[in-house]
């Protein structure tokens, strides 16, 4: 395996001293950029650039050819568990995601099979091989999955959701059937990520957009339990190197302690959290990872590098931190807007670090 010449995204994940902050951005591979619609038009549709190898390569290293950046993520989506498993999913323009058929009956949840990565879903597997070669070690490559409760809302609904009123409808009223349900996407997800780690993915997001729309009693069972399961499930180490994993509930800022507590190395906190008082919750359990609002990217460059700025102070001295917004880009953000928000984590984070 080649050697990794930029390693402080791993390093920081594990707390171990760094020279800088190192800094990714979720959603950093999408429509703000021209050259992804470019490369999404020439693609066709978004599910097929998810299943073109080659073209998914491309995207993936498309934002790190303009700007700073210490980490790749693998170009994909969370909802390729959910087709895979034979619901059907499918983008109209402008309305996001659908799928053509939904699991809300008994019948419909004993029914489901978990997923075989390597039978259904290979095209992700090739991805991440073909990122990691073409990446030649300049830096390390994210791999990612949908947490279950977050996977389980658009199965539920059929699509996105404002309330979730189907999904939350469900655990509240069929809690045992909630809890199949969640336990077979836990195993998907398992096979899924591990799949991707030997496949050459060095760290490993769980992205739980929906948690924190659960009430405090309905999280810790429906969603923080099946991603315990799958933490205490993956392999944490692949060719010599520990596989940092990153557990983020967008909304999840009351429960930092009992998120730290199911194992990962790592948190991802959105913009709600303080992130000096997330920092002192958890201790020396796990690293933080965020958590600039993703609207501040609409403010001037100087505003974008004044809040850079203060959160860099709020964390304070010490590895430990990931820069990243505290949510996905928008696509209607300026492209030189991202770059003075990579810029300014890679220019004012060093005096924060001793290494
Ligand atoms: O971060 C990256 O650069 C990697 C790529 C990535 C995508 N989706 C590409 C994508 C990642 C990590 C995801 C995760 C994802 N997908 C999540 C969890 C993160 C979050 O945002 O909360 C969720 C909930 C999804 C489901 C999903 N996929 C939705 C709701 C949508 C439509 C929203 C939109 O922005 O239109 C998608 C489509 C999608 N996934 C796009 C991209 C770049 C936009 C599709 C397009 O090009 O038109």
């Amino acid at each position: 395996m080649t050697e990794l010449k930029n390693d402080r995204f791993l390093r920081a994940l594990l707390r171990e001293p760094v020279d800088r902050t190192p800094v990714w951005m979720m959603r950093q591979a999408g429509r703000y950029l021209p050259e992804y619609r470019e490369t999404r038009a020439q693609a066709g549709d978004f599910m097929s650039l998810c299943k073109n190898t080659e073209l998914a390569c491309e995207v993936t290293l498309q934002p790190l050819r303009r700007y700073p950046i210490d980490a790749a993520i693998l170009f994909s989506d969370i909802l390729t568990i959910p087709d895979a498993m034979g619901l059907g999913l499918y983008f109209e323009t402008g309305e996001g995601p659908k799928f053509k058929k939904t699991v809300r009956t008994a019948a419909e949840v004993e029914a489901l099979e978990v997923v075989n990565t390597a039978k259904d879903l290979s095209y992700v597997t090739d991805a991440v091989s073909m990122i990691r070669r073409e990446l030649n070690g300049s830096v390390p490559l994210i791999g990612f999955s949908g947490s279950p409760w977050t996977l389980a809302t658009y199965m539920i609904e059929g699509g996105s959701s404002k309330d979730f009123r189907r999904a939350k409808g469900l655990v509240y009223d069929q809690p045992e059937l909630a809890d199949l349900l969640l336990d077979k996407l836990a195993d998907s997800v398992i096979d899924y990520l591990n799949a991707q780690i030997e496949a050459g993915a060095q760290a490993v997001q769980i992205f739980d957009s929906w948690g924190g729309a659960l009430s405090h009693h309905a999280y810790q069972r429906f969603s923080l339990k099946p991603m315990q399961k799958i933490v205490e499930g993956l392999k944490r180490e692949h060719d010599g190197r520990k596989v940092p994993v990153i557990m983020f509930t967008k909304g999840g800022g009351q429960w930092l302690e009992s998120m730290a507590d199911a194992g990962p190395d790592a948190l991802g906190l959105d913009w709600t959290t303080d992130i000096a008082f997330a920092r002192q919750r958890v201790g020396d359990k796990v690293a933080l990872q965020g958590n600039m609002d993703p609207a501040v990217l609409y403010a001037s460059p100087q505003a974008i590098r004044e809040e850079v700025s203060r959160i860099l102070k709020r964390f304070g001295h010490g590895s430990g931190h990931v820069f990243n917004l505290g949510h996905g880009i928008t696509p209607d953000v300026k492209p030189e807007h991202a770059g003075a928000f990579f810029e300014a984590v890679a220019e004012l984070s060093s005096v924060y670090h001793s290494a």
